[in-house]
Order: structure tokens, then sequence, then C-alpha cells
């Protein structure tokens, strides 16, 4: 087959632009060979986003390097202009310029025309409000994969000094006073609303004291980009962050922390398909939990100076794992594991504890002949820590089932992603619909499946 649209922003130039008519949003896809090649992996989707929100904060204009094209960075960025942010391309590809100095009140129809495209918006709040006493963030978008609900940022605002007035199309916040720093314990470790307090605190009157952070390394490098703008953060044992507010604070030039997702999901391609895959740019230490487990399912790898090579070991083999905030295994890991662990001889138990619904893509991996049972209340097993939440659920991976192709949609991101997988392990053609979701978080993701010598072609 071949690959009929390019990304736009192919690195190699050689894919054929035939058919005008194609959005990119259908790829039809021959499987059953396995994926062999090098894929290059940028700053992180879950860094970027942030790091450009923190350029707010700022009295003078910041770089950031390494920056992803996915429509995740775009929504930013037109909002940041949206607030008479400056935001240029620098001559390096993937650096952003970004000038606060102009920074206004943006218009209602403007941020509203960004409503439901991404949960970034909410971390606008702090910044604003310091900015311009101000801020209204539309009705958020995001990956639809439970609840996702804003309480714990909410909260922490109020804490802060800010109200909030709920509207039907969105929250409008104001604080007066100005914002002071305050003692917010979160009720569980959200990346999100630890953002939220980061973003806020930094420039609040006072210290803030945050207990039961996350600690993602995504968080601690948006950490080292305040500290790089002028802010007093440490961090304690037993997820502890101090912050001791300042009155100003200046641009930043910050080079994004790799995207250990996508790494991950390359990896678990190789995986699947029984391929070898060097991720350029994976690092060790920030996967050292994927790692323990992708060997333990039958993966190896090799780490290298400048990234990592993954590929099968000998058979795979079942393994049970839970999600869980870092340093746990990541929420974000499990799709396309999946994927892998219906070729392992056994019973997989893959628990969910971080989001309550974000099993439901692996009925289309059904649809391709797997054989998974989604069990909403979770299991019992021995050998589990006790589950920490009321909200999981456990997914039993009954292994090896041979996969044909299907007509698959894509739900959300990371899902989207493993039907990509799937697909592509899959005996057939399959068809999978709805890919415009995955560029969310997956930069030059056709030059990439390309590369990986991927038989496919865009075909709406
Ligand atoms: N939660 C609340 N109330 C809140 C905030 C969160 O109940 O106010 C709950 C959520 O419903 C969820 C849990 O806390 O059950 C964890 O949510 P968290 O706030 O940690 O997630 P997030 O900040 O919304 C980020 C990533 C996700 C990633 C999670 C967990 C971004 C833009 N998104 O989401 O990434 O899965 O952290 O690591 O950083 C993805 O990349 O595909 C993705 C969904």
């Amino acid at each position: 087959m071949k690959t009929l649209l390019s990304d736009a922003a192919s690195p190699t130039g050689e894919h054929e632009i035939a058919a005008t008519e194609a959005t990119g949003e259908i790829l039809s896809i021959r499987g059953g060979r396995p994926l062999r090649g090098r894929v290059d992996v940028k700053g992180a989707k879950n860094l970027a986003t942030k790091a450009m929100v923190a350029a707010l904060l700022g009295e003078s204009a910041s770089i950031l390097r390494d920056v992803p094209d996915i429509s995740d960075v775009k929504v930013v960025r037109s909002l940041l202009e949206a607030h008479g942010v400056r935001v240029d391309d620098g001559d390096e590809p993937g650096t952003l310029h970004l000038d606060p100095r102009d920074a206004v009140s943006a218009h209602m129809e403007e941020i509203d025309a960004h409503a439901g495209a991404s949960r970034i918006p909410i971390l606008f709040c702090g910044p604003l409000l310091h900015l311009l006493g101000q801020a209204f963030i539309p009705d958020l978008g995001g990956c639809r994969i439970g609840d996702r609900p804003i309480n714990f940022h909410l909260d922490a605002l109020r804490n802060f000094g800010a109200v909030v007035e709920k509207l039907p199309s969105g929250i409008r916040l104001s604080a007066p006073d100005g914002l002071h720093g305050a003692n917010i314990e979160l009720p569980y470790p959200s990346v999100g609303a630890t953002e939220q307090v980061l973003l806020t605190a930094v420039r609040a009157r006072g210290v803030t004291e945050l207990r039961n952070a996350a600690i993602e390394p995504e968080i601690m490098d948006l950490i080292a980009v305040l500290q790089k703008m002028g802010a007093i953060i440490s961090y304690e044992p037993n997820r502890v962050i101090l912050i001791e507010g300042v009155p100003s604070l200046s641009g930043y030039d910050h080079r994004c922390i790799f995207d250990r997702n996508e790494a991950a999901s390359w990896a678990c391609a190789a995986l699947a398909t029984d391929g070898d895959i060097f991720v350029s740019g994976a690092r060790q230490q920030e996967m050292l939990t994927f790692l323990n487990v992708f060997r333990k399912a039958g993966g190896s790898f090799d780490i290298g100076e400048d990234g990592i090579r993954f590929r099968r070991g000998d058979a795979l083999r079942p393994v049970m794992v839970e999600t869980d905030v870092h340093p746990g295994f990541m929420t974000d890991w499990q799709q396309p594991l999946i994927v892998a662990l219906t070729q392992a001889q056994g019973r997989s138990v893959v628990h969910e504890t971080v989001y309550e619904n974000r099993l439901g893509f692996t009925a289309a991996l059904n649809k391709m002949g797997a054989d998974i049972q989604v069990h909403a209340q979770g299991l019992d097993m021995p050998g589990r820590r006790v589950p920490r939440r009321a909200l999981e659920q456990a997914a039993v991976i009954n292994g090896p089932t041979p996969l044909h192709g299907a007509d698959v949609v894509v739900p959300d991101l990371r899902g989207g992603y493993s039907y990509v997988i799937a697909a592509l392990a899959a005996e057939g053609e399959s068809t999978v619909r709805n890919v415009g979701i995955i560029r969310r978080g997956y930069e030059k993701f056709f030059a990439k499946l390309d590369a990986v010598g991927a038989d496919f072609r865009v075909v709406g």
C-alpha cells in the first residue's frame, strides 16, 4: 500500500499528496508485519502546553524548545494569541517565542472558539488573575475518559482568594484584592491541580504549601521552567511542595522534557508487532517503571545515550499491572500495552485506578479478535496492592489471540493509538476512523508510521 497524504511536517518530504479530499481522519491499514525503524520523540505534550501557559507569568519573552507539532499546542497557542501574547516560530524547528508583554483580556468569542478543544485552558486561571485580575475559562475538552471534574482546581483557586462564578458557558474568576499564598491538600495527587497551584502560587503574596502533590517528571520540568523565571519552589519527601511567592517573574529559555508517553507507545508497537523500534530521545530515568513491565512482558531493550531500542525478547508473557500516579505505571501507558498483551501466552490483568472510564477502548480490540473482559469494579486479587481509589476498573486479557482486521472508530488519544497498533499487528485490512484525535498528542504521526514501515493509506 502507498501512503497518499503526508503529515504537513514530514521530515523526509517524500510522501505523495494525491488525495486532495483526504483529511487524515480515516486510515486503511494492512497489518501482519513487524514495525521496524527509528522514530524521534520530542517534547512532552503534557509539559509543553503548561510551559506555554507559564510564559504568561513573565515580564519578558520566553523561548520554548522541542515543542511538539500537535493540535493541543495549536489550541494553547491560539488562546495565548487571543490574550495578546505574541507567539512566533523560532528558526530552530519546534521552537516558540512567547512574548506576553502586551497581554490583554481576550474577547469572549475568541475564547469560546476554543471551548471543548482541550483541557489546558483551566491552567490559564492563575496567570490571568495575576496579570489582569480576572479570567474567563470556557467549557473544557480533552479525552472522554471519565468525568474529569475540575473541583480540585476551583477549590485551590478559592484558597488563593479567587472568586469563582460558574456560568453555563464556562467559569468566570476574579481576584479584586490579588491572590495570597495558601495551605492546600489535594484529595488526590492530580497532575492538573498541582500545575494549577504551581502556576498560581509563584506570584501569590506569601508562602504556599501544597500537600499530596503530583510529582510526575513533567511537573518537575514545569518547576524547572518556573525556577528559570525567578520562582522559589522546593519540594520535600511525601509529596509536599513549598512555593514562596515573588512579586515578578521574567521569561525563560527551556527545552521540553521528552514525551515518555509517546516513547512508551512506540515501545508497545514494537512489542505487539514483533518489531524493532529505536526511539530517539527516550530516556531511561523517566521510564523506569514502564521498562520493568516491558521486560516482564517479554520485551527487550537497549538503552543508549540518545535513545532506547525496543523489541521482543522471547515469547510474550502475561503481566499484572495497576495504573497509578508517578512513580507508578502511568494510565497513558496501559492502552498500547494491552494490545501487546493480547499476544502474550496466558492471562494478564490491567487495573485502571486513575480514571473511571479508560478501558472502553478494549471493546474494539475484541472486535479484532482479542479476548478482553472489563470488570467495572476491579478485581480483588492476591498480590495486588490495596486499591486506593473507588473508581478502578480491571481488564482481563486472555492471550494469545490472533488479531484480524476490522472497522473501528478512535475514541480518544491513547485508545486511538492502540487501535492503529492493533490494526498493524492484525492479519488483513482494517479501517480506523477519527484518526485526527491521535494528532492531539502524537506529532508527525503518519510520517513516523511510515518510518517504521507501516502499511497504510489515508482514505478520508
Ligand atoms: N480529578 C478530580 N478533580 C479535579 C482534577 C482531577 O476528581 O479537579 C481526578 C480526575 O477525574 C482523574 C484523576 O483525578 O480521575 C487524575 O486526574 P489528573 O488531574 O491527574 O489528570 P489531568 O491533569 O486532567 C493529565 C494528563 C493526562 C494524564 C493524567 C494522569 C495533561 C494535559 N493531561 O491529565 O494525559 O492521563 O494527567 O497522568 O497533562 C493524555 O495524555 O492522553 C492524557 C489524558
